[in-house]
């Protein structure tokens, strides 16, 4: 009896530590940038804001970034690393002005972003993330492409994930919430890994 009991003490654990393992993997979050209800020039209380927020986050493939604002004041625009640096709003990677604008991070790397209005970016709009890969390298962006490759490859990039339908848009919520699908995706892996780690036992 006792024997039985410890072996079940040890599946249980295992399949736990699993659990979060994988749970840490597999939950994607939807941030909200800057905690801020609205994507606009950084006000006097908080200067850095930009800089500031993404310090403390971990942002992975899967996640997204969620910029709220009133799509009559603001916009949003990804941007090459040279453009972020100069402030040159022209041909962006890619721009969104719904004033709900969720870039989905698709792959590693250090992404860019600042506002599509004049004079925004010169005030600080602006927020630089970084993503890393699973091996924990961060893939640098290509370095100035001649000839403006990297605009004309870069309008496929926003549809990676565009053929995926979802609820309405206007779904927003707070700074971070769980997809409740990998609750249950994580709850069965943590099943069969515990019938594997059982079986060995
Ligand atoms: C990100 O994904 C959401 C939901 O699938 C989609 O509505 C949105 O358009 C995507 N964003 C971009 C920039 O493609």
């Amino acid at each position: 009896m006792a024997v039985l009991g410890r072996q079940m003490c040890h599946r249980l654990s295992f399949s736990i530590l699993f659990f979060v393992l994988i749970q840490s993997n597999v939950i994607a979050y939807q941030f909200q940038v800057g905690n801020l209800q609205a994507w606009n020039i950084p006000t006097s209380t908080d200067p850095k804001v930009y800089t500031n927020w993404p310090k403390k986050l971990n942002f992975k493939i899967g996640d997204s970034l969620l910029f709220l604002y009133p799509p009559s004041e603001d916009s949003v625009i990804q941007v090459t690393k040279e453009s972020y640096d100069t402030c040159n709003l022209k041909d962006p990677i890619l721009y969104m002005n719904n004033g709900n604008s969720l870039f989905n991070i698709t792959s590693p790397g250090v992404f860019y972003f600042t506002s599509g209005v004049s004079g925004h970016c010169e005030k600080s709009q602006k927020l630089q993330i970084s993503v890393f890969a699973a091996d924990g390298s961060l893939p640098l962006p290509p370095s100035s492409a001649p000839g403006g490759a990297l605009a004309d490859s870069a309008p496929s990039y926003p549809t990676v994930f565009g053929g995926i339908p979802s609820g309405p848009a206007g779904k927003s919520s707070s700074s971070s919430s769980t997809v409740e699908v990998s609750v249950l995706i994580t709850a069965g892996i943590g099943v069969l890994i515990w019938g594997l780690v059982g079986g060995k036992m």
